[in-house]
């Protein structure tokens, strides 16, 4: 069975970009494929140091995961910071990543740019902490989107180093997996091309949200006064709403509402209120089990530790290999 292996920074609540863009699909593949689904806390800290809020993302991202059909019993749920291994393998792996190649990492310098005050040796190391997420479990795939690649390229770098140097085949080479067809592109409420709390807070529906929240959204969306001519080309808010309902309405009502635009009738109203009811139905289930796991602590404790214990076997196994074969040992 192959292994897959994805990490998530805690940055708050999921978004139906979130949903239909990576768990739908991880949600898939712990049927098939021996997944590990992380949370990434140590990441965020190469931008937020302080943990205040650490906590409370973590915990929402837990629940969202669980909420939209993550199974603990299939695949192997946890968070970074509960698996010290992992920490042990970045160091070592540290040993054999180059200042040149860390430095040239475009991610690096974006974000050097954006905190000028903070270019701290985790953010110049991030992709070794990624490299030692991925290779800790020895993973075959890594779902991942187009920024990540180059990290996962850098993984590969480092695993193919480490075979190289201590002359073996010990690593296998991950492999980014993107999930192209697979992937639907949710776009913003606000007229952008890609739904992103970083943008917009009001421009996200969150799988969390309540459904009058989701209303009240989507009727405040961007349209426009309407198509003056027949079969007019969508402008780029319109065109997102189509987006919307292609996501979660029946292919009917898409044909409907295209229809209505072509032939000059469409009100935008009638189209919202539809989108609405219909993202509504989608996150209702979800939105239950998200209000039921608030309101479980234990539960959602149990889940992480028992992902701990899952994914340190896998892990402490990697690092006690590892050890040997660079010849790291106690006397
Ligand atoms: N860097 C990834 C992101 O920001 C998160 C991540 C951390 C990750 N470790 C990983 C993704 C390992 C895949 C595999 O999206």
């Amino acid at each position: 069975m192959e292994t897959v292996v994805s990490g998530i920074r805690p940055t708050g609540l999921l978004h139906l970009g979130n949903y239909f863009g990576a768990l739908r699909n991880f949600i898939k593949m712990q049927e098939e494929a021996n997944c590990f689904f992380f949370i990434a806390d140590y990441h965020s800290l190469t931008t937020h140091p302080k943990g205040s809020e650490l906590n409370t993302n973590i915990k929402n991202v837990l629940i969202d995961y669980l909420a939209a059909g993550l199974d603990p019993d299939k695949a192997t749920l946890y968070v970074q910071s509960d698996v010290p291994e992992t920490t042990e393998l970045y160091l070592l792996l540290n040993m054999i990543a180059y200042l040149g190649e860390l430095e040239r990492c475009v991610s690096f310098k974006d974000k050097a740019r954006k905190q000028p005050d903070n270019v701290n040796a985790g953010l110049l190391t991030y992709p070794v902490l990624q490299a030692a997420d991925v290779l800790l479990h020895h993973a075959d795939k890594v779902p991942v989107g187009k920024d990540q690649q180059q990290h996962l390229e850098m993984a590969r770098d480092f695993a193919q180093r480490f075979n190289h140097i201590y002359e073996t085949e010990y690593f296998k080479l991950p492999v980014a997996y993107n999930f192209g067809n697979e992937l639907v592109k949710i776009p913003g409420l606000d007229g952008s091309l890609k739904m992103s709390k970083s943008d917009n807070e009001s421009s996200c529906v969150y799988l969390s949200d309540p459904p009058e929240t989701i209303r009240k959204k989507v009727m405040k969306a961007v349209s426009d006064s309407g198509p003056t001519e027949p079969n007019q080309e969508k402008p780029q808010a319109i065109e997102n709403l189509f987006q919307l309902m292609k996501a979660v309405s029946a292919p009917e009502t898409l044909n409907f509402f295209d229809e209505q635009y072509n032939t000059c009738q469409i009100r935008y109203g009638d189209m919202k209120k539809q989108l609405a009811a219909d993202i509504i139905a989608f996150t209702e289930p979800i939105y239950a089990r998200i209000l039921e796991l608030r309101s479980n602590p234990d539960y959602l404790s149990r889940v992480a530790q028992r992902g701990a214990e899952k994914a340190r076997e896998s892990a402490s196994k990697t690092v006690r290999e590892v050890r040997e074969i660079i010849g790291v040992r106690s006397l």
